[in-house]
């Protein structure tokens, strides 16, 4: 188990008694203007609700991120670890891909 350490305004050391979840996998979503048109929203959407049926939050996390520079190829994610990338994906491959990593 970890606990989150920070310092407050007056610089004090604070103890956040949650639980802080690292998980296995991270899918890294893109949602910004091109991939979001192309199909990022609705996969952020899907990805999430499949890996809290199918997976559990320390198991694989969804995250959407903003532009990363590759709108050539949109819709674009990643799962890391393992810096696998998957560019103008079918939402069943991204399923597929959060099953098999
Ligand atoms: S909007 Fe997804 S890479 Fe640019």
């Amino acid at each position: 188990m970890f606990y989150l350490c920070c310092f407050n305004v007056n610089n004090k050391l604070s103890i956040l008694m949650g639980k802080f979840t690292i998980p296995d996998k991270v899918l890294y979503v893109c949602v910004g203007s091109k991939c979001g048109k192309r199909g990022g929203k609705d996969m952020f959407k899907l990805a999430k609700s499949y890996a809290k049926h199918h997976h559990g939050p320390e198991e694989i996390e969804v995250i959407e991120t903003e532009c990363t520079d590759r709108c050539k190829y949109a819709p674009i994610c990643s799962i890391q670890p393992g810096n696998t990338w998957l560019k103008e994906y079918h939402p069943k491959d991204v399923l597929k891909l959060m099953d098999l990593i």
